[in-house]
């Protein structure tokens, strides 16, 4: 049995959806169960049995994982999400989970610039030092996160703060076809995978992509990382440390060069989606 955390999120719908395509049963975790139905269609869900766990409460945990052999372990960013997360891995080797598939992030360094990725590193190290069989996925931004910016975009206006550095943008459901190769093909499983789109591109190049797809100019703005964090916390609205957060990974853009990785392809025996057909398919969100 395959135990889905994060069920109603990003990375752990799109695994779910995966794995349910791929016909395989699942349990599928959320803090309310009763929230699965709203965040995903019922195709994706046909093998899916929800369970109510809150990673705050470790007695929930080691309730949800009985049994299992195979955790998905994702957590939204937050403030307590190491303390969850380490909640959620001692709860699985409590219930002899045999593999542990964890979602990190690129950078995941004790010196990190990026706050998120100094966690995503305690977690790791704490699944290393285990012995569990561990497969990390660590994807890039998701194409999917572009949507916040959509009144922005709209408007005409890409702002940013990483000057002509490229961003790995990767979409979210490649990362639940990874997840879900993994958790279904025992001899692809183990190690650490970078998950990015099949080219990164620079907000110079995405506004002039958005300028050609939208058929309306899009000028990119670039702003100081404080001007930038003011924008997003502000007419954004995000709260204070995700805005932060953004800030950070737009930063480690301008300090290490992100170059695409063909391990997705490897893993699945396809390129991963590009960045232009999600586009694509979302234009109305920056109409
Ligand atoms: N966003 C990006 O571009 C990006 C890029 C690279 C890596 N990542 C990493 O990917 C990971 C997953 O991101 P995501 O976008 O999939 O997350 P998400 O959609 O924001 O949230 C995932 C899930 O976490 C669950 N959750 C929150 N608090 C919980 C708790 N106390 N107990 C149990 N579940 C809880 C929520 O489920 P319920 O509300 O249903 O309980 C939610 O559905 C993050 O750790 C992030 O660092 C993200």
């Amino acid at each position: 049995m395959i135990v889905v955390m994060g069920a109603t999120g990003a990375t752990g719908g799109a695994t779910l959806r995966s794995l349910s395509a791929l016909g395989v049963p699942t349990r599928a975790l959320s803090r309310d169960p009763a929230r699965l139905a709203a965040a995903l269609d019922g195709p994706a869900l046909a093998l899916a049995r929800p369970v109510a766990a809150d990673a705050a409460d470790p007695a929930s945990l080691r309730e949800a994982f009985q049994g299992a052999k195979q955790l998905l372990l994702t957590m939204a960013n937050g403030p307590r999400q190491v303390q969850y997360e380490l909640n959620a891995v001692e709860a699985a080797l409590a219930c002899g989970v045999e593999h542990i598939v964890k979602v990190s992030a690129p950078a995941a360094e004790p010196d990190s610039p990026v706050a998120v990725s100094r966690g995503h590193h305690l977690v790791e190290e704490r699944l290393r030092a285990s012995g569990v069989r561990t497969t990390v996925l660590r994807p890039y931004a998701f194409m999917q996160k572009l949507l916040l910016q959509a009144p922005a975009i709209a408007a005409g206006v890409l702002p940013g703060a990483m000057k002509r550095a490229r961003c790995n943008y990767v979409d979210v459901r490649d990362v639940g076809e990874a997840a879900a190769e993994v958790l279904t093909r025992p001899e692809s499983a183990g190690g650490t995978v970078p998950l990015t789109g099949p080219r990164p591109y620079s907000h110079q190049e995405l506004a002039a992509l958005l300028h050609e797809l939208l058929g309306h100019p899009v000028r990119h703005l670039e702003l100081s990382p404080s001007e930038f964090h003011a924008h997003l916390a502000g007419r954004a609205g995000m709260p204070d440390w995700l805005a932060t957060h953004v800030v950070e990974i737009q930063q480690l853009a301008t300090l290490r060069e992100e170059e695409p990785d063909d391990a997705f392809t490897r893993l699945t025996g396809r390129a991963p989606r590009t960045l232009e057909a999600f586009l694509g398919e979302h234009l109305h969100h920056f109409r």
